[in-house]
């Protein structure tokens, strides 16, 4: 009676672990196809819309003319479509307030205002465009080093998410690839950008490739434990390891005072 009790308990508390382990993370699973808004010939009807929609939505803070408001905003002179398009496009802008982490959120635009206002902040000055990121031309091993490399230490190993300084990295599990390839060169808030000559299109297209595997990986035999890394992965297989002792030295234990009376007593000696 008391042993099965004992092992109930103990897989209870192993499955337990796992379950912690699963769940903590939140299934990631979004694969989305390029949502990319490619770049266009800019007609002016579009950039005059733009203008319409920043002058509602972003000049309080960022200036009739984009021109950024001290301790408000930054100027967008520069800033490029790209910048414009990855901030919109991840729901990061407009932002509720000032002082805080754009983070993601649902896209307050649709599509074509989006890529109005793009056209609109791409007006105001050269910045980085919208990348075309085409991640079946990419290699899956040269994204995973490069990821490791340039990526890994802010946003987790397998992109799962992590802290940098004065900043939460997000998990990518919701980046397209073009969302990717624009934050690669524009750099949003603390993330550093990348240029053409770091990261090339190549590259580009490497990583999105390597981003979407995580965001879709193959478990290939074996428990994925939501794939957060090989740390917690490798904690897990301690708690179970402990749990599983446990239970046996729980077991042997039973066994002996079955055989004598007392024995736990005369062990202790
Ligand atoms: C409440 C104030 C606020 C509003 C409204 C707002 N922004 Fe911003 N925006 C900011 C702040 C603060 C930053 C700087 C944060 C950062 O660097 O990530 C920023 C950054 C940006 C950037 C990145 C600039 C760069 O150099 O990379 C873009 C692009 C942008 N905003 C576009 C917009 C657009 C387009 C709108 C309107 C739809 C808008 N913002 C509305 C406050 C605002
Ligand atoms: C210094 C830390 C740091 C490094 C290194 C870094 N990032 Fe980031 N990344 C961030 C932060 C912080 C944000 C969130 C920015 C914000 O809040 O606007 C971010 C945002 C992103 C996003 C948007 C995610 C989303 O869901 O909206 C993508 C995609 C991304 N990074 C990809 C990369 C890739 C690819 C690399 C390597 C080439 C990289 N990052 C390197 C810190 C970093």
């Amino acid at each position: 009676m008391r042993p099965r009790r004992i092992l109930i308990g103990t897989l209870a508390a192993v499955l337990g672990a796992f379950a912690i382990a699963v769940f903590a993370q939140p299934p990631q699973a979004r694969p989305q196809g390029g949502s990319s808004a490619g770049t266009v010939a800019v007609p002016t009807g579009l950039r005059e819309a733009g203008r319409a929609l920043f002058a509602e939505g972003c000049s309080s803070c960022h200036g009739f003319e984009g021109e950024g408001v001290p301790g408000q905003a930054p100027s967008l002179r520069g800033a490029g479509e790209a910048a414009a398009d990855f901030y919109l496009r991840t729901g990061r802008m407009p932002l509720d307030q000032v002082g805080e982490e754009p983070l993601r959120a649902t896209p307050r635009y649709s599509d074509s205002q989006i890529r109005a206002l793009d056209a609109y902040v791409a007006s105001l000055g050269p910045g980085p465009a919208i990348p075309v990121v085409e991640p079946g031309r990419g290699s899956v091993s040269d994204g995973m080093q490069m990821f490791n490399e340039s990526c890994a230490g802010c946003h987790g190993t397998g992109g799962k998410g992590g802290v940098a300084i004065g900043a939460y990295a997000p998990p990518l599990g919701e980046a397209t690839p073009t969302e990717v390839g624009e934050a690669i060169r524009v750099g949003p808030y603390v993330m550093p950008s990348f240029s053409e000559a770091q990261l090339d299109q190549r590259d580009l297209d490497s990583i999105a490739r390597y981003v979407q595997l995580t965001q879709n990986p193959d478990d290939a035999g074996g428990f994925g434990i939501g794939h957060i890394g090989p740390v917690p992965e490798g904690l897990v297989a301690w708690f179970a390891a402990i749990a599983a002792l446990l239970l046996v030295a729980r077991l042997i234990g039973q066994r002996n005072e079955g055989d004598e009376p007392g024995g736990e007593e005369g062990g202790k000696a």
